[in-house]
C-alpha cells in the first residue's frame, strides 16, 4: 500500500481535483484506491457528488481523536484502542473518507494529545485492502496539513504554471523537509503541473521555469491544461473529469500524469 498526500501549502493550486481525478483513474485500472478528505472545506466529497450530511463520525475525526465521549481511564491504558478509521463511502469505483466543516475542530484539539501528528499515520498503517491511500490536505500549514502530510510515504506537489506556483515552491520544499522529522523516508515523487494555459507566454516561461529548477528535485509532469469550462462543470456534476468527458483531452492529460506518477513510485521502488 502507498500513501500519497497532494501538498502544497497554497490554495486553489489544484490539489483536490488531481487528488479526484488520478483517484478515479486509478481505481479504473484495477487498483483498490482510498481517497482521504482532511480538508474542512470537504471539496473533495462535494465533487465526488457526495451531498449527505457528513457526520464527525464518518470523517478522519476518530481515528485522530477517537470517540469524543470515552472514558479516561481507558484511554490511559489503550491510548490507541478507539483511533479507527471510520468504513468508508464507495465512490465512482474508489472508496472515499469524506469531510465535515467540523474537522476544523482537529486543528485545536490535537494540540492536547502528546505526538498527535502521527495519529493518522498510525490510523493507516492498520488499513488493510487498499494499493493506493491518496489524502487531499487543505491549504494552510496547519495541525490538518501536518497530519495528512505526515501519514504520507511520498508528496505529489500540484503545482500551477505561473507566478504563483512559483512563488509557493521554496516554502513547499522547505515544509516537506520539516515534515521529515516525523516521517523520515517521506520524498518528494512529482510535482503535478496544473492549470496551463499554453497560450500565455507567463504560463509558457514559468513552464520552463519550473522544469529547469525541480527536476534535480524530482520528476516533473506533462503540464494539465487551463480548461474552466470543464473542470467547473465536472464538480457542478459530481464527477471526475474522466468521468465527465471521457476521451476528451482533458481526460487524457489527467490518464498521462496517472502513468508519470506510477513510473515514479515504480522507479523510487528500484
Ligand atoms: N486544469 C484546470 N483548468 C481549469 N481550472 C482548474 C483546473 N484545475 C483546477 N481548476 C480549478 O481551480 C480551482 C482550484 O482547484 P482545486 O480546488 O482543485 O485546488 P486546491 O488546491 O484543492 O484548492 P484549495 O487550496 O482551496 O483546497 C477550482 O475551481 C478548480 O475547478
Ligand atoms: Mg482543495
Amino acid at each position: 500500500m502507498k500513501v500519497l498526500t497532494f501538498f502544497n501549502h497554497a490554495g486553489g493550486v489544484a490539489k483536490t481535483s488531481t487528488v479526484r481525478d488520478v483517484g478515479y483513474v486509478l481505481g479504473e485500472m484495477g487498483k483498490r484506491v482510498l481517497l482521504i478528505d482532511v480538508d474542512p472545506q470537504a471539496n473533495l466529497t462535494k465533487w465526488l457528488g457526495v451531498d449527505d450530511d457528513i457526520a464527525l463520525t464518518q470523517t478522519i475525526y476518530p481515528a485522530v481523536l477517537g470517540e469524543a465521549d470515552r472514558d479516561t481511564d481507558e484511554e490511559l491504558d489503550e491510548p490507541y484502542a478507539e483511533l479507527v478509521l471510520p468504513t468508508p463511502l464507495p465512490v465512482h469505483g474508489v472508496d472515499l473518507i469524506p469531510s465535515h466543516l467540523n474537522i476544523a475542530i482537529i486543528e485545536r484539539e490535537i494540540l492536547s494529545v502528546f505526538m498527535g501528528v502521527v495519529r493518522l499515520r498510525e490510523a493507516l498503517r492498520r488499513l488493510e485492502g487498499y494499493d493506493y491511500v491518496l489524502i487531499d490536505p487543505p491549504p494552510s500549514l496547519g495541525q490538518l496539513s501536518a497530519l495528512a502530510v505526515v501519514a504520507a510515504d511520498q508528496v505529489v506537489v500540484p503545482l500551477p504554471t505561473n507566478r504563483k506556483g512559483l512563488d509557493g515552491i521554496p516554502t513547499v520544499i522547505k515544509m516537506v523537509r520539516e515534515y521529515r522529522k516525523a516521517a523520515q523516508n517521506l520524498r518528494i515523487a512529482l510535482f503535478v503541473l496544473t492549470q496551463h494555459d499554453r497560450r500565455t507566454r507567463h504560463d509558457r516561461d514559468s513552464l520552463d521555469i519550473i522544469q529547469s529548477q525541480l527536476s534535480s528535485i524530482a520528476p516533473v509532469s506533462t503540464p494539465l491544461g487551463s480548461r474552466p469550462a470543464y473542470y467547473s462543470d465536472a464538480q457542478v456534476q459530481g464527477m471526475p473529469i474522466s468521468v465527465y468527458a471521457p476521451g476528451s483531452d482533458a481526460d487524457r492529460e489527467v490518464r498521462q500524469v496517472t502513468a508519470e506518477l506510477l513510473a515514479s513510485l515504480e522507479a523510487a521502488d528500484g
